[in-house]
């Protein structure tokens, strides 16, 4: 028995091309739903799409940026025009990129920081801000947004990151708190280390792997499977009394 009241939904996953993004689309779109995988790599995107349809499900794609509300209402239009609803919303991409700068605060870049906040944090707002309306119409929905165990646990460098994290919490729990009488459900997950495929093609991947593993309870790193799984659940009708909750899909990393 798969998860109940997941057929036929159509969810939009903004950030789905690559690494967790790309697992939950795919897992989704096995789980029935009809899957919009929106990216800024528009081809990596496609080739989601792809994969879903190629074990039977149904899927389009869509080039979007994060940064750009205009290209964000595009992406919900497209998903208009694609399967005529959206009961569903996973954002999941974040520039990891502009991480490399995000040092500390003394050193980092004002630039760095408004990249980061922009895309990592607004953008959260501007998809929540393009779905909630077409949720409302539908007589309700779930959202799903992606913090990090970074929101939590304190660490020397990457400020920027944690705090567009800690703030996607915030984000959570006021649409949680402003549409729950609406049938509108909106939690977080926070992923520990989880072993995407750009982490694991890391030349220092064997280093990596072995710090992630000291900071966790678990015998093993995350893979993107363990995320996409705690996901589907959440936008599932077996996770319907669950709103406002930041969810730590980590191994054990963090213990509260
Ligand atoms: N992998 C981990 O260990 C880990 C741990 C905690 C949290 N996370 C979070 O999980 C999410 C997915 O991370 P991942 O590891 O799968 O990384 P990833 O790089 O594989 O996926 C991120 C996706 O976001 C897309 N993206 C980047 N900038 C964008 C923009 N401006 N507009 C639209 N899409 C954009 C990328 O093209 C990519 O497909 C991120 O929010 C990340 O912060 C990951």
């Amino acid at each position: 028995m798969g998860l109940s009241g997941l057929a036929g939904k159509v969810v939009v996953v903004a950030g789905g091309a690559t690494g967790i993004g790309a697992a939950t689309a795919r897992r989704l779109g096995a789980e029935g739903c009809r899957v919009v995988v929106g990216d800024l790599d528009p081809t990596a995107a496609e080739q989601t799409a792809a994969d879903i349809a190629g074990v039977g499900g149904t899927a389009a794609a869509f080039g979007f940026d994060l940064a750009d509300p205009d290209s964000i209402n595009r992406l919900f239009e497209g998903a208009i025009a694609s399967f005529g609803a959206v009961d569903l919303l996973f954002n999941v991409g974040a520039d990891m990129r502009a991480l490399r700068g995000d040092s500390d605060v003394l050193d980092i870049e004002l630039e760095t920081w408004d990249r980061i906040m922009t895309v990592n944090l607004r953008g959260y707002l501007l998809t929540m801000r393009a779905a909630i309306p077409h949720m409302l119409a539908r007589g309700g929905g779930a959202i799903v947004n992606t913090s990090s165990a970074a929101a939590f646990q304190g660490e020397p460098r990457r400020p920027a990151y944690a705090a567009a994290k800690a703030g996607i919490g915030a984000l959570t729990r006021h649409v949680a708190s402003g549409w729950g009488k609406d049938g509108i459900r909106c939690n977080a997950v926070a992923p520990g280390f989880t072993a995407t495929e750009t982490i694991r093609s890391a030349p220092q991947w064997p280093a990596l792997e072995a710090g992630a593993l000291k900071r966790m309870r678990s015998p093993r790193v995350g893979e993107s499977d363990d995320v996409a799984a705690m996901v589907a659940f959440l936008m599932s009708d077996d996770g319907a009394w669950i709103t406002g909750q930041v969810l730590n899909v980590d191994g054990g990393t963090i213990l509260r």
